[in-house]
């Protein structure tokens, strides 16, 4: 990937920077974005030692159209190229159902996991329609199944494999490929919240598998949807439903 040049969106959380650290062992310059100094510097510094590629580290908002495009036109005066974008951004939640989630929480959450999306799509499909270049979305189990406790997470994942669906639609006849990655288990090291399990995803395989989708010789261009691993195999993790009692209350009942 010598003399290549990708964004990883996100490349500060936990799927990006293992995307990031491949990327950079086969030679690829890679921007990573984040809203926070105190994360490019610890991603910096966990990065340092790869190579042969090229880190750069940006500090950008996604969400904000004005950050995003000011981020385009440096990575393309610095750079004079794009040639992949992968987007691997949002905020993870399983706190609430459906009649016990606040306002304010639905919204961030919505807003959290589409609107970056959006704003990276609308920014740099065009370059990579350009240049002839890879555009990646990354997605969890919550896009295709319905997660309880979660149901933004489901929500947000549907659409935003939509919104890749329609991105791919409205550049069909272009040169840019789209892809959704489905991430269908944790990343080993990197999941906090249970205790590591047999067939977890390596940091390694999750960098692999999408910096080989990015390569120009790749088997399946036209396969939009990705899944490592594959659906059917024994390696895909159902998390547990959390231990809550499922109590069916009428709004009368709640006092409202
Ligand atoms: N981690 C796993 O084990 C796992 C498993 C299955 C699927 N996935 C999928 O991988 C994707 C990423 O998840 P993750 O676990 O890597 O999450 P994460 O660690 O929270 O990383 C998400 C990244 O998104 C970035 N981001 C969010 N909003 C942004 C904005 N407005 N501007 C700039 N950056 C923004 C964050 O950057 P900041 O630094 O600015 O906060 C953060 O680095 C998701 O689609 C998820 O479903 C992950």
């Amino acid at each position: 990937m010598k003399g290549t040049v990708a964004l990883v969106a996100g490349g500060a959380g936990h799927a990006g920077s293992c995307i990031a650290q491949t990327l950079l062992d086969r030679g690829a310059t890679v921007i990573a974005p984040s809203r926070s100094l105190s994360r490019l510097s610890a991603l910096g510094a966990r990065l340092d030692a790869r190579g042969p590629g090229e880190l750069h580290l940006v500090r950008a908002d996604l969400a904000d159209t004005a950050e995003a495009e000011s981020l385009r036109d440096l990575v393309l005066e610095r750079h004079g190229r794009l040639d992949s974008v992968i987007a691997s951004l949002g905020t993870f939640e399983r706190e609430a159902r459906i009649d016990e989630m606040d306002r304010a929480t639905w919204d961030r959450l919505v807003f959290d996991n589409l609107t970056p999306h959006f704003v990276v799509a609308r920014t740099f499909a065009p370059v990579l329609a350009d240049s002839g270049g890879v555009y990646v979305t990354l997605a969890g189990i919550t896009a295709n199944e319905p997660m309880t406790f979660a149901a933004p997470m489901s929500v947000t994942g549907a659409g935003l494999r939509m919104l890749l669906r329609v991105l791919a639609a409205e550049y069909a006849g272009t040169a840019i490929r789209c892809h959704e990655v489905t991430l269908l288990a944790p990343i080993l090291d990197h999941w906090f919240g249970f205790a590591p399990q047999p067939g977890w995803l390596t940091a390694d395989e999750v960098g692999r598998f999408v910096a080989d989708v990015l390569d120009p010789g790749w088997a399946h261009p036209d396969r939009l949807l990705l899944s490592l691993p594959e659906p059917d195999s024994p390696r895909v993790w159902r998390r547990p439903t959390p231990p809550r009692p499922v109590e069916h209350r009428t709004s009368a009942a709640r006092g409202r």
